[in-house]
Parts: structure tokens; C-alpha cells; sequence
């Protein structure tokens, strides 16, 4: 059962065994003494392949050496070990897999080297060939349908999850901008291998339509009575009253800069924004007069409606689904934590703010509430993270900038105080981004120093796209024939116009697919979130060149890749249905081969990983290990004509499914060209 289990997974349960099976009583004991505690855990690692094995055990001549008996022989139970495996190997159980290790060598200084043997690469090669389902028609599906399915590649969870994440979350008084681009790309992803490792996820975006900023904009747009509020100061007017016209998100931004100048010159008005912003946590206004000023929650309707429309184009550009759950839905609760804090002796009254003193010192107060009686981010937080364990959240995942480390730290640690967050039953994680940096080193802005628009990002990677193809679409056909035979030591360009002219060889339509703009859609934005994803959190500089390059760990390389082995399919006339999988015998593999079918069988380990650490970086570099590997055998196997032209055939296939699983769980779609 190949596809339920990952290969650390079974080398773990074999490993266990055999040292069960292996030592002694007072051995174990001594064993268990180096890892402080029992089960003696073996730690496995993928060394270069120089080494010329699969996996290493690297932790038992440590624990020789730490034990220091038998002279100081570390390989001693190193030895005992590989004895051991020799004498049991064909009557271990099967649930421990006696067919996944071919070979264990001890050397140098005791380490344990494993080769897995060919009948497990067989049967992960197999499992690639024989799933049916492509991911990549299961992120085309509507929002609905897309939970709903299931995958056939789909390694499950040991434990399956209710999981929230907490992303893109931006603040609806101004535009989304390319910061804001991290938190997507990194949300989105996560969800996708979340779903794919089958829990329930709910996507939420933490929308800041309640704070200061919002304040900030109302109280100006009111102020110099901005047309698009003027159904709110010409109320006869029925003309007016019924003509809605949103405000454009660019008109927002420009509202939302000129009131920040104006807050910092004029103090009269930073008192406005304040009162302006509190207000509006009085709630919608009531009849007896109660709630907040119907001028400020009308104008507030009219923001985030215009702000809903700039981020919906957004996200449907980057194909990202998030279900908008502002500040403002936990109105109600901020008073409410505020009394039970206070309750339980975790917040008191500091000059008349009530505020949380962590490290029980005066010093560094955490505030939740403002002596004006305003609640603030803080304060929302807390009720939300409440209302999430409460509403049966067993993982609660949040993505921001790092600024807000410390932040979610105290969050976390009050809850866990107060006794809402018990770790042992809630995961939580705070994932934090680094900036996006411009050419000049300081966070991307526009020359203004003002940030740049999300969705100026996005335009300019799709016409850049665009540009890059035409490049390459002027050369003439014998011209890339020239470049294709020449000697040229530019392979970039060499294996490009290679592609383009298999490509026109064999499809001609291909120049009106590929002017589709739906096409360089798909490239400029999985170029952007590929390449986000693949800093990890760090911080990075901005650049299209490099995000769209043709070389490097870039989604443009490994989409490359994807469309060679289509066209390469598409020559053979190959059809995985033609041919009775569980029957076929494959030959022993060449070295390329057997490189390529390895990486393979360690998609289940890397998934499983990037679950759990929340790094789809990690999943980028094993496509990119992928694509290399690929290239590798490409470049000097002979696939069509040759004696093992199915198994070859079989390989590439296996491996174009694992670079579009791999890339629809980065949240990037795949072509069929490039
Ligand atoms: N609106 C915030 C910002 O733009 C991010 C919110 C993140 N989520 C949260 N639960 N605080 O920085």
C-alpha cells in the first residue's frame, strides 16, 4: 500500500523492528540511554550521490560512540545491525516492508548505508503511472466541487485535521499591494497540500475593516465630501440614491494617501480618524439612536464594497479562494474578552487602558483596550483565535509579514493562559514573510516611495510574458534549426527554440493557442508565486527577469520541463492506457534512470515534510531536483526507438505527473507549451 505510506515512514517501522529484533536487553538500554528516552529513534538522511546509496542512518554511531563500550567500537552496533538485516531480511512481516531495502553497508565510522531495492522503485514508478487523476483538472474545478475531491495520488494523513488558515487578510481601506503577494502565494499553497493531504481547510481572510485606517478614509472622504459618497449628503436626490457606482480601488488609494498626509499635518484631524474609527464599533445604527453615526457606517458599507471589488480581481487573477471574515464580525466578543481577561486576573488597568503585562513586570504593556475605549488589532485577535478553538479548530494557521512576530507570540501565550488554546490539542503556527525588496534595497515601492499596487505587479508579469514568447517566436524556422545544430554553448536559447521548433513541427495551431492570453496568465502569475514560494519566508528582491527565467529553479524551467515531456508523449503516440501496468516488467534501470524513478518514489516524504513544516519552498526544490534529474536522462537516453522505448515512455510520464501535482500544489497551472 505504497500510496499511504511514505518511505521514512516505513524505514522508520523496519528500523524499529530490527532493533527490537537485533539487540539485547541491556543494548536497547544503552541505546534508549543516548536518546534520553525510548523508542531509540532512527534518523535517516539523503546523502549526495556521490555516496552512491539512497538513505543514511546516522544516529547509531553516535550513540555507539556516546556509550563508549565494547572498546569504543562505534561500528559495533552498526555491524550487529547489517548482521542482523542479512539473516532476518526474508522474514520480515510484511507490514515492514522486506521488499523496500535491496542493501545496508556499514562504512567509515559506522554510518548506515541503504539502497532501496528495485522492486519498491517498481512499485512507486507504477503508483505514478497507474493514478488517474490529474490535480491539475481538479484546480480547475469551481471553489465547491474542490474539497469534495479526492485525490488518487493522495499519501492521507494519519490524522486528519479541521484546519483554518489565516491569510491574504488585507486592510480594506487602501489597495492590495505586492507584500500582499506573499501572503497569497504562501496562504493558497498551503491549503492546496493541507486538501491534498486530506483535512479540512477553511480559508480566511482576516480583512482590517474596523481599525484606525479605516477610520482615516471615512473621516476624509466625508470631510471633503468625495463623489462617491454623495448619496449620503444629497438624500432627496433619487437620481443619486439609486445610482451605486463604486469608488475604483485606485480612487481609494488615493483617498487613503491623501488622509494619511493629512493626519500627520493636522492633529485636529488624527482626533477625527480616532473618534471616526470608533464609531464604528458601535455597530450599525438602531433606531433609538444607538449604534454608530449612520453617515460613517453608510460611508464604511460603501469602502469595503470598493475594496471587495479591487481584491476579487486579485484573487481571481491568482486563482486564490479566501472567504472574507473582517475585524468586524467579532464586534460583539471585544468586550466580552476584554471582561474575562480582566476576570482571570490577566489584564489590568494601566493610565486608564486595560492592558496585559506578560512577563508580570510593568514593562511592556500589551493592550487591548484604549482609555477612549476603543479595541484594537490585539483585542480582535484574541476573539478570533477564541472563536476558532471554540468553533472546533484542531490547527490554526496564520500568515503575515514578520513584523507581527511578536504579536501573534502574546496572542498565543494569552490564550494559553486564559485557558482557551491548549496546545496539546490546537497546533498553532504564525507563518512570517520577510519583505519584498526593490532594486534599491528598501521595500518595493513606486518612485513617490509610495507601495506599489498588487495589481500593477501582476499586469506587468503578464505582458512580460508575453514579451519573453515573442522573443523567441521571431526567429525563423531554419534560423532555429541553425541554432538547434549549432555548436552553441548558449543552451538556454538552444533548448528553447529546441521546444518551439518540436512544438511547430508537430502542432500547428499552436501560434493561436499560445497568443491566448489565458496562456501567459497562467506563466506571469505562476512565475510570480513560484518564485515567492521558493525564497522560503526570507526576504527577496524583486525581478521579473529572474522570475521568469528559463533557467534555474524557476516555475518557468520546471513548466518547461512539463511541455518537453508532452510533446515527447505526443511523438510516441504514447497512451498509458495501452499498456497493463501491473503486469509490465520493467528492466533494470540505467543509472538515469534509476535517479529519476528515486526522486519519484520521494514525492510522499517531501509532501509529507512541507505539511508539516509549512515550507512549500521545500516542494521547489525537489520539483527543481525533479526537472534537473529529467533533463539529465533526456539529454543522454535515447527514449523513442530505443529497446526500453515503453519503460522510458513510463518514466517521463511518471514524472510530468509529479511536476504537475507538484506545481498545482505550489499554485501553479501547467501548460501544454511554453
Ligand atoms: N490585516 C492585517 C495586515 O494587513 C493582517 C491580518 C492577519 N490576520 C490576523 N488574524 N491578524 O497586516
Amino acid at each position: 500500500n505504497l500510496d499511504k505510506k511514505s518511505t521514512y515512514a516505513m524505514l522508520h517501522s523496519t528500523f524499529n523492528h530490527l532493533i527490537d529484533q537485533t539487540f539485547d536487553e541491556q543494548e536497547k538500554r544503552s541505546l534508549y540511554q543516548h536518546s534520553k528516552q525510548p523508542p531509540f529513534k532512527p534518523i535517516f538522511s539523503v546523502p549526495p550521490t556521490k555516496f552512491k546509496c539512497d538513505f543514511s542512518l546516522n544516529n547509531i554511531p553516535l550513540a555507539s560512540k556516546m556509550i563508549n563500550i565494547k572498546g569504543n567500537d562505534t561500528v559495533y552496533y552498526s555491524k550487529k545491525l547489517t548482521d542482523s538485516f542479512s539473516n532476518i531480511k526474508h522474514q520480515l512481516p510484511d507490514k515492514y516492508s522486506s521488499k523496500l531495502i535491496d542493501k545496508m553497508e556499514v562504512v567509515d565510522k559506522g554510518f548506515i548505508n541503504i539502497t532501496l531495492s528495485n522492486d519498491y522503485l517498481v512499485d512507486s514508478l507504477r503508483m505514478w503511472c497507474i493514478g488517474k487523476e490529474d490535480l491539475n483538472s481538479v484546480y480547475q474545478l469551481s471553489d465547491s466541487n474542490r474539497s469534495s475531491t479526492s485525490n488518487a495520488f493522495s499519501i492521507g494523513s494519519t490524522s486528519k485535521k479541521r484546519v483554518l488558515v489565516d491569510f491574504a487578510s488585507p486592510n480594506m481601506s487602501k489597495e492590495l499591494h505586492a507584500g500582499h503577494l506573499r501572503s497569497i502565494a504562501l496562504g493558497e499553497s498551503v491549503c492546496r497540500i493541507l486538501e491534498y493531504m486530506g483535512h479540512d481547510v477553511e480559508r480566511i481572510s482576516h480583512a482590517g475593516d474596523f481599525g484606525t485606517p479605516m477610520g482615516m478614509v471615512i473621516a476624509h472622504a466625508l470631510e471633503i465630501k468625495s463623489p462617491f459618497l454623495r448619496h449620503i449628503w444629497d438624500k432627496d436626490n433619487k437620481e443619486i440614491q439609486q445610482d451605486i457606482t463604486a469608488i475604483t480601488p485606485k480612487e481609494l488609494s488615493t483617498l487613503y494617501s491623501e488622509s494619511k498626509k493629512k493626519t500627520k499635518m493636522d492633529p485636529e484631524f488624527n482626533k477625527k480618524t480616532l473618534l471616526t474609527a470608533a464609531e464604528l464599533q458601535k455597530g450599525p445604527p438602531q433606531q433609538d439612536g444607538s449604534g454608530s453615526n449612520p453617515d460613517i457606517y453608510n460611508a464604511w458599507l460603501r469602502i469595503c464594497e470598493a475594496s471587495r471589488i479591487g481584491f476579487q480581481n486579485v484573487f481571481d487573477l491568482l486563482k486564490v479562494t479566501a472567504k472574507e471574515r473582517g475585524e468586524s464580525f467579532y464586534r460583539e466578543f471585544l468586550p466580552l474578552i476584554v471582561n474575562e481577561l480582566k476576570e482571570k486576573g490577566l489584564a489590568k488597568e494601566s493610565q486608564g487602558a486595560m492592558c496585559v503585562f506578560l512577563n508580570g513586570d510593568q514593562e511592556d504593556p500589551y493592550i487591548i483596550q484604549k482609555s477612549d475605549g476603543a479595541y484594537l488589532y490585539s483585542t480582535t485577535d484574541l476573539a478570533a483565535i477564541k472563536n476558532r478553538i471554540e468553533s472546533g479548530k484542531e490547527w490554526i494557521i496564520i500568515i503575515t509579514d514578520e513584523s507581527q512576530k511578536s504579536h501573534f507570540e502574546k496572542v498565543f501565550s494569552i490564550a494559553t493562559q486564559v485557558g482557551w488554546l491548549d496546545k496539546s490539542k490546537t497546533r498553532v503556527d504564525h507563518l512570517a514573510f520577510g519583505v519584498v525588496r526593490g532594486a534599491d534595497g528598501q521595500k518595493l515601492s513606486s518612485r513617490d516611495g509610495s507601495p506599489i499596487p498588487l495589481i500593477d505587479l501582476l499586469n506587468e508579469a503578464i505582458s512580460r510574458a508575453i514579451k519573453a514568447s515573442d522573443i523567441a517566436k521571431s526567429f525563423t524556422r531554419s534560423e532555429k534549426m541553425d541554432l538547434i545544430d549549432s555548436t552553441s554553448r548558449d543552451l538556454e536559447t538552444k533548448e528553447r527554440l529546441e521546444t518551439k521548433y518540436e512544438m511547430d513541427a508537430d502542432d500547428d495551431d499552436h501560434n493561436s493557442s499560445s497568443s491566448n492570453i489565458e496562456h501567459f496568465k497562467k506563466i506571469g502569475m505562476g512565475a510570480l508565486k513560484y518564485f515567492d514560494l521558493s525564497q522560503r519566508n526570507a526576504s527577496y528582491t524583486f525581478n521579473y527577469n529572474n522570475m521568469l527565467a528559463f533557467k534555474g529553479n524557476t516555475s518557468i524551467y520546471l513548466l518547461y520541463s512539463y511541455s518537453r515531456i508532452s510533446t515527447l508523449l505526443k511523438r510516441a503516440n504514447f497512451n498509458v492506457n495501452l499498456l497493463n501496468l501491473n503486469e509490465f516488467v520493467f528492466k533494470e534501470f540505467t543509472e538515469k534512470e534509476r535517479h529519476l524513478v528515486f526522486l519519484i518514489s520521494r514525492f510522499s516524504d517531501i509532501i509529507k515534510s512541507t505539511e508539516n513544516t509549512l515550507r512549500p519552498g521545500v516542494l521547489c526544490d525537489y520539483l527543481w531536483d525533479v526537472a534537473n534529474s529529467f533533463h539529465a536522462f533526456y539529454e543522454s537516453e535515447r527514449i523513442i526507438g530505443s529497446d526500453r522505448q515503453d519503460q522510458r515512455l513510463l518514466i517521463c510520464f511518471a514524472t510530468q505527473r509529479i511536476l504537475s501535482t507538484g506545481l498545482n500544489l505550489l499554485g501553479v497551472e501547467t501548460v501544454e507549451r511554453i
